[in-house]
């Protein structure tokens, strides 16, 4: 209100002179602790998009605030949220790296009536629990049910499951199970490991015990992602013949060369790779390594928020100015479409969720360093976790 006040007077002061109100969007995430990465890749993609499309748009510039949860915490992400939308003044929520903050935040959203954007958190319900939710992630049943379909069709017959005890996690394993036993395939056993756990030995050997043809993997990406191949290189699995299949998160590109030769070969579903061979992926990587050179390769955290803000600047440019109307936001943001470092993009009016091509990817080295390398690819997928 105070701002809107401002504008007013000032207009009347200097009449001709265009004062177009600045938007500002609140990020929450992790910023520190163990999932830190996650805020670090949102900060890398915000700051790579506004590098190439700038920090103004119809006029209005963008003022992004960075607040750290320090999470897992939907505590300090619910209150953080209270705070932006309620004394903070921003127009528009966005980040979320965490399943179990996304949903605290859900209902802030809907009483502050401010659009959430979710960078990634990507438990299917989520974008259900407000009408002010749309989700530029991905979901864990839109990547996990093409892998099923794709080992009952190349060999993989028994299969161990071994997903993070959250929600992304059941969505995943459930996901990967319906299209794996659809296409012939079985699940002899399903292991749940907690969201932040320390050592994989005892699970993985239990994998090992049961023999199958390929354990099926979700854990969130980052430390999780190394722990879980470093129980799978340490545990020999591969020497018995057991292969390790699973969702982008565990051989995400940020931390992929630290998984090193175990990762070799490894077959997973998702919706971001690097080695994405696209002119958007080449101006984003290009655009990452200008502003942020020494963060290493960008994962699809970094484009989830890449995309959050190339949505949150079309919601801009089609907005009367003024404060952000959150119905009207809402169905600008529902016919967004774009073509991302991905690949084509666009949001489903019906869930508010992405519908993008999911792509086949193998470990392979090029030079010194791994890659996920794309060779399959279905297309439009949209998030199948709604029609269960
Ligand atoms: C989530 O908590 O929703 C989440 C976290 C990390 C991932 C995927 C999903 O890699």
């Amino acid at each position: 209100m105070k701002r809107a006040a401002a504008a007013v007077l000032l207009a009347m002061l200097l009449p001709g002179v265009a004062l177009a109100q600045p938007v500002r969007i609140g990020v929450i995430a992790p910023f520190s602790g163990a999932f830190a990465d996650y805020g670090q890749q949102f900060d890398v993609g915000i700051k790579a998009f506004q590098k190439i499309h700038g920090d103004t748009v119809a006029g209005r510039k963008v003022e992004v605030v960075l607040r750290d949860t320090g999470g897992p915490s939907p505590e300090i992400a619910k209150r953080l949220a209270q705070e932006l939308a309620v004394r903070g003044n921003v127009d528009i929520l966005a980040g979320f790296g965490l399943t179990p903050e996304a949903l605290a935040v859900a209902d802030v959203a809907t009483q502050a009536k401010k659009p959430m954007v979710i960078f990634n958190a990507a438990t299917s319900i989520i974008t259900t629990r407000s009408p002010y939710i749309v989700r530029t992630s991905m979901t864990l049943p839109q990547v996990s049910a093409p892998l099923g379909t794709w080992a009952a069709r190349n060999g993989i017959k028994r299969v161990v499951t071994l997903v993070a005890d959250y929600g992304p996690g059941s969505d995943a394993e459930a996901a990967f199970r319906k299209t794996f036993t659809a296409g012939g395939g079985a699940v002899v056993e399903s292991l749940r490991t907690p969201l932040q756990n320390p050592d994989f030995g005892p699970f993985v050997q239990r994998v090992k015990d049961a023999k199958p043809d390929a354990v099926f993997i979700f854990v969130p990406s980052g430390e999780q992602s190394i722990a879980v191949m470093k129980a799978y290189r340490e545990r020999g699995l591969a020497q018995v013949g057991i292969k390790a299949i699973g969702t982008g998160d565990v051989t995400d590109d940020h931390v992929l060369d630290a998984l090193g030769e175990a990762a070799l070969g490894m077959i997973t579903t998702g919706h971001y790779s690097a080695a994405h061979d696209s002119p958007e992926n080449k101006a984003f990587l290009q655009a990452v390594a200008e502003v942020a050179p020494r963060s290493g390769r960008p994962n699809f955290m970094a484009v989830g928020a890449y995309d959050g803000m190339a949505a949150i600047y079309e919601l801009i440019r089609r907005s009367p100015p003024g404060p952000i109307d959150a119905d009207a936001a809402m169905a600008i943001l529902k016919t967004f479409k774009a073509t991302s470092p991905r690949g084509p993009i666009a949001i489903d009016p019906d869930t508010r969720d992405i519908v993008q091509d999911i792509y086949v990817r193998r470990v392979e080295k090029r030079g010194s360093d791994l890659w996920n390398v794309e060779f399959d690819r279905i297309e439009r997928v949209k998030d199948p976790g709604k029609e269960r």
